[in-house]
């Protein structure tokens, strides 16, 4: 049996079926280039029959995109055959992916009596029939045929395999094996792929595809059994999108492959190294972010906190990683500093920032940390700067506010009066401006004489309740130098953005020497 496994990527229409998503032609051109560069097998582009834009679209995919086959969906109507057939026209290598609901379920269902016969077996016949004809037709317009046997996670495996083997002879290359509900689990889930595989004449010569929905937290997981029990195809998403729970997520199906090759022993064609940008193309296109835990792109999956953990990613990263995110293309590791991140872990980010700090300075930084840790739920390179710039590198206070006094609301001009010391001296001035703070800002600067541009204003709360406390951080271009950052704490914001100015005003004197 071949070693290697096709990649089927449904995430422009299994995937799309999204609730509340819909993607335009040239999003799904857009996200179809990233398919092509992340190197997949197979794209499903649309369902032509449904409506004029999936037409356009696996039309439009056709022309502009080269190397993966572009599939379209149809039921086994010879209607949406020939849509398909029209909307492939264009394509090098097209595939059409024809098929019917199986299971007892499904038959008594979704297949009326008037058209279909009155009890299970006479359906059951006609659906067989359709299932041949649609085939057979399909192959009028590409030889590249699959066919979808609906549910088969909950079928009848008599009438399961009865239909498999029609199709078989009717010239599919492709059977996919729908767990349409996410109902299976993986041992049964495999079992089934074996027993195809084994019972159903002519099965071994055709691939045999997985199609796993989530419902149960399952796709994934039942995919790779399949691939254990001798499936070639998996078909899914990115970010493991689709219908209700979603589809199986193509990068954990891929990365599973390839980290536990020892397991099972097969090869993909997948650019692992493309996951991650395309993992943010289709979460933005579909307007459906990426949960920071979500395993192999997520952002923290690959983040490191706890201090045991840092301290052993940082001696031997294989000690808490499997993976490099490199591989999927996120770069480095990450180290989350929080207040449970030790000693080590600080250093070494320190270290990073250009920061070597003794025995005894880390130790004073450390505890500053632990209290900004505290309130927050990371602590980010500004802030470990700030820290630094308190604790190692304080500047001299040249200025000082004394008295802040500010006036605005509706119908009013904003104006500001400030009281500075400077040393022995005090400079006291008004100004007027856009808002307070402006107007603060303005006052500033004519007390203390010095004009810069400002070029950044950060506001957060670094406190809870109606009493939090607001710290300040903005950017300051001088005429002359570098920029510099000021940072300003106060209950009140107005207060804490003067103290942010003036900060930076004492590093610009500072750093002019
Ligand atoms: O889940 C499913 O059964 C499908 C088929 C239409 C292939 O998406
Ligand atoms: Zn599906």
């Amino acid at each position: 049996m071949q070693d290697r496994v096709d990649i089927f990527d449904t995430s422009l229409r299994d995937g799309e079926q999204a609730a509340g998503s819909r993607l335009d032609v040239r999003e799904k051109l857009d996200i179809a280039h990233q398919l092509a560069r992340l190197n997949v097998d197979i794209i499903e582009a649309g369902f032509p029959q449904s409506s004029p834009q999936d037409f356009e679209a696996v039309h439009a995919l056709c022309s502009e995109i080269d190397g993966p086959v572009i599939c379209a969906l149809s039921r086994a109507v010879l209607a949406d055959i020939d849509r398909c057939g029209a909307a492939l026209k264009a394509g090098k290598r097209t595939r059409i992916h024809t098929g019917l609901g199986v299971s007892d379920i499904h038959v008594m269902g979704k297949f009326g009596d008037a058209k279909y016969g009155k009890t299970m077996a006479e359906k059951k016949a006609r659906l067989l029939k359709m299932a041949v004809a649609a085939v057979r037709h399909a192959k009028g317009f590409t030889p590249d045929v699959e066919f979808y046997a609906e549910d088969s996670g909950r079928a009848d495996r008599a009438f399961l395999f009865e239909v498999l083997q029609g199709v078989i002879e009717a010239g599919a290359i492709v059977l996919n094996i729908p767990d349409t509900t996410g109902y299976a689990v993986p041992e049964q889930y495999g079992a089934l792929i074996r027993e195809i595989r084994t019972k159903v004449p002519g099965a071994d010569k055709v691939t045999l595809s997985a199609h796993c929905h989530n419902d149960l937290g399952m796709a994934v997981a039942n995919s790779l059994a399949a691939v254990l029990n001798g499936a070639r195809q998996v078909e899914g998403t990115i970010n493991g999108i689709g219908e209700r729970a979603g589809n199986a997520a193509i990068e954990e199906v891929v990365m599973a492959l390839r980290t536990r090759r020892d397991v099972f022993n097969v090869d993909t064609r997948i650019n692992a190294k493309e996951f991650y940008r395309t993992s943010r193309m289709v979460a933005e296109a579909m307007h459906m972010s990426v949960p920071p835990n979500k395993a192999i792109i997520g952002s923290n999956a690959f983040a490191h906190s706890s201090g045991i953990h840092v301290d052993g990613v940082l001696k031997q990263r294989a000690t808490y990683e499997i993976m490099s995110p490199d591989d999927v293309g996120m770069g480095e590791s990450r180290v989350v500093l929080t207040a449970r991140t030790g000693h080590h872990g600080l250093k070494h980010r320190l270290e990073k920032l250009g920061h070597r700090l003794t025995d005894s300075e880390l130790d004073r930084v450390y505890q500053r940390f632990l209290i900004v840790a505290d309130k927050k739920r990371e602590v980010f390179d500004e802030d470990l700067t700030a820290i630094m710039r308190d604790e190692i590198h304080p500047v001299p206070e040249t200025f000082r506010l004394e008295s802040l006094q500010t006036m605005g609301g509706t119908g009013t001009i904003p104006t500001a009066t400030v009281r500075i010391r400077q040393g022995e001296k005090v400079h006291q001035q008004a100004a007027c401006g856009d808002g307070p703070i402006d107007a603060a800002y303005s006052a500033i600067s004519l007390a203390t004489g010095i004009t810069v541009k400002l070029t950044g204003y950060d506001i957060r709360a670094i406190s809870a309740g109606t009493e939090a406390m607001g710290e300040v951080t903005v950017r300051l271009e001088p005429k002359k130098g570098s920029a510099v950052t000021g940072r300003g704490a106060s209950t009140d914001i107005i207060e804490a953005s003067a103290k942010a100015y003036l900060d930076g005003l004492n590093r610009i004197v500072a750093e002019r020497g």
